[in-house]
């Protein structure tokens, strides 16, 4: 990266001093993650976005779902910056408040809705959080999705139902995968048809409504890659996300959120040799990172997070400089009632065992 960039952010860090708490999810590029305070996982932010309440400002190198819940999560006297407001998430965005509104409206209609708990997957905004929180149920992500899952299943009882939203792939392998249920208890919930696109009959025997909903990056890997990486690279491990499609997680030796890859990566014999179904930026730093270790992408395609990629070093820059010149610039802040909502939501997340 541009050394002239490098030394600014530098000067502006030091500069703010404890002021300025940086987080960075794994899929930030390199030149973000030199920045950042703190690295983790979307379940580890969360709650290190917590850890300093004394930083008034908390530049957020992440997408914009992630931002919210730290503004949510974090006192009233702190900010927090998104230093790109373009990097969404697009599978945060298949599900809109409206839309999920209509959903329960039909859950009511065909007369569930009271058996029915909704688990919200992290990557949704902050009035799907709200949503949730005002209906009993819990947010997850990729690293307590089986614990939550657990709960809910648990607090929805006999002939209970769960509302997974909106990563399909997610609700799908946690219950098929991770507990073993069977596949046949799943249905997917289309926003865009009358009653979902199901029938009362359908409604009535499913187990798990999936919200139709995925991520652009991890729906392209595919069982081809999986293979062909078991053709060409004799006794490969293949490590992938639970955002990918269930055949795909089907076949992978081990399945988990970006800090379990990393950890799992870290504790594996040299020599071991890994394909990664991940985010790029995270792949090409494990590889970078565990030269004793043989580390490819899954995917011969390029396969960044667009978004995420929207965070770069000249945005981190502004953002601190700005704050160095007494000026906030994007500020996340979540309407309060919105937030109290979240907050119950994400409160029950963080109160789940383990
Ligand atoms: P993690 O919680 O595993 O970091 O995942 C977040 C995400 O957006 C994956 O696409
Ligand atoms: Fe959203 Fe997928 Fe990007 Fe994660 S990788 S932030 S789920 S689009």
């Amino acid at each position: 990266s541009d050394p002239e960039l490098v030394e600014r952010a530098r000067a502006a860090k030091a500069a703010l001093g404890d002021r300025v708490f940086v987080l960075g999810h794994h899929y930030q590029r390199d030149e973000v993650i030199e920045f950042a305070d703190t690295t983790g996982d979307s379940f580890k932010l969360a709650k290190e976005a917590a850890a300093r309440p004394d930083a008034p400002w908390i530049v957020f190198c992440g997408v914009h779902f992630m931002a919210e819940s730290a503004d949510i999560l974090t006192s009233d006297d702190q900010t927090v910056i998104l230093p790109d407001l373009a990097a969404g998430c697009s599978m945060a965005d298949m599900a809109a408040i409206d839309q999920v509104e209509d959903c329960w409206d039909d859950l009511v209609e065909a007369g569930i809705a009271d058996r029915v708990v909704p688990v919200t997957y992290m990557n949704s905004s902050a009035a799907i959080k709200a949503f949730t929180g005002r209906h009993g149920g819990t947010i997850c992500t990729s690293s307590n999705a089986r614990t939550a899952l657990t709960w809910a299943l648990d607090k929805a009882g006999d002939g209970g139902k769960v509302l997974f939203l909106p990563d399909q792939h997610l609700g799908r392998n946690t219950y098929a995968r991770d507990l073993g249920g069977p596949l046949e208890d799943c249905v997917v919930w289309d926003p865009h048809k009358p009653m979902g696109g199901l029938t009362p009959e359908q409604l009535d025997a499913a187990t798990m409504i999936l919200w139709r909903g995925h991520c652009s990056v991890h729906g392209r890997f595919s069982v081809e890659a999986v293979e062909a990486a078991r053709r060409d690279i004799p006794g490969v491990k293949v490590i992938v996300h639970p955002e990918c499609r269930h055949e795909v997680v089907e076949l992978a030796d081990e399945v988990g959120s970006t800090e379990k890859i990393i950890k799992t990566i870290a504790a594996a014999p040299a020599g071991t040799k890994w394909v990664v179904g991940t985010e790029l930026n995270l792949v090409r730093r494990l590889g970078q990172q565990f030269p004793e270790q043989q580390i490819s992408f899954l995917e011969k395609n390029v396969c960044y997070c667009s978004t995420m990629n929207r965070i770069d070093l000249p945005h981190l820059v502004w953002a601190l400089e700005s704050l160095v010149e007494g000026r906030v610039v994007n500020p996340i802040r979540v309407d309060p009632d919105v937030a109290h909502h979240a907050r119950i939501a994400l409160d029950q997340m963080l109160a789940l065992p383990g």
